[in-house]
């Protein structure tokens, strides 16, 4: 793998329909889904930048418009804000891509798996290294995770996953390694898609962060059906760490998994609770509700006692 860093492409896979939140996702994409007052891909798009990602590479599918429409440039309503006076909202608005940025949207032609969503990727990405980013999966952290995976790069220069510990009984809803070595970086010895907890080779589950070497479009055209019927992702690596290093990364950060509805609400109340102006009155408000419940909940007792 080359040694060059920061990597230069992400890939966002968009392409899913995200029937689990169903109406909300029927004509609008569930990478638009607004956490207080983004959408999920804009998180995701931040973090590659933050990362000094500037290709970012969109494998989108049916109804997926609104994404390029929200990296795309809106002279009618910036003209608008601007005779408004409505300079901050004007500024925000400009800053959802910088210039140096350069969007790529490639169309998966059948939803055939993660691993075909990426392999689509191939000719925009090249020979170089780069990273896929999963939405769904969102990050609070200090340092944007992928660039945590961009300095672990600097010194392996080898494939890395982002990782965390989840619940033995959640194996099946995850990609699934077994590693050796001890820290926060791992070398993986093999990898599983959604294994059941009896059979799974440890709890250590892949999250929405990777950094791949380019050789995994080999693979990934190679290989066929797996889990569930898709082209696995999960597959590639399987493969890809036969030939050379993939490492396990336990990053630094608070995940909410926004691909269901607790998780995706989770997100909104923690990052509700971190807004520099919604803040303090949202907790204001959590309480208010919080201590409602208390007291109905007591009122209720008293009731029925009587
Ligand atoms: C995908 C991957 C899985 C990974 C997960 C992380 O699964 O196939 O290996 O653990 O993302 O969110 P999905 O959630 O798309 O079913």
């Amino acid at each position: 793998m080359s040694r060059r860093h920061p990597i230069e492409t992400a890939v966002f896979p968009v392409a899913g329909r995200g029937t689990r939140f169903l109406p909300a996702t029927k004509a609008s994409p569930k990478e638009m889904l607004p956490v207080v007052d983004k959408p999920l891909i804009q998180y995701a798009v931040e973090e590659a930048l933050e990362a000094g990602a500037r290709r970012l590479v969109f494998i989108t599918g049916a109804s997926k418009r609104a994404i390029e429409d929200h990296f795309d440039s809106d002279r009618e309503l910036e003209n608008m804000l601007q005779s408004q006076g409505k300079s901050e909202l004007l500024k925000q608005l400009r800053g959802v891509l910088p210039s140096y940025a350069t969007c790529i949207y490639i169309r998966q032609p059948a939803p055939l798996g993660l691993g075909h969503a990426v392999l689509c990727a191939a000719p925009a990405v090249g020979d170089q290294p780069f990273f896929v980013h999963l939405a769904d999966d969102l990050i609070a952290a200090e340092e944007a995770v992928l660039a945590q995976m961009g300095r672990v790069f600097t010194t392996k220069q080898a494939s890395i996953i982002g990782c965390e510990t989840v619940p033995r009984s959640d194996t099946d809803k995850y990609g699934i390694v077994a590693t050796s070595g001890s820290g926060d970086t791992l070398r993986i010895e093999s990898i599983v898609e959604k294994p059941k907890p009896a059979v799974a080779p440890s709890n250590l589950a892949v999250v929405g962060r990777y950094l791949l070497s380019p050789r995994i479009f080999e693979h990934l055209a190679r290989i066929g059906r797996g889990a569930g019927g898709e082209i696995q992702l999960t597959d590639g690596i399987a493969r890809l760490l036969v030939e050379e290093p993939v490492y396990a990364y336990r990053f630094r950060g608070e995940r909410y998994d926004c691909g269901n509805k607790l998780g995706y609400l989770e997100a909104t109340v923690a990052y509700a609770l971190a807004h520099p102006e919604l803040g303090r009155p949202f907790r204001a408000h959590l309480k208010k509700i919080i201590n409602a419940t208390k007291t109905n909940g007591a009122a209720r007792s008293a009731a029925k006692r009587r």
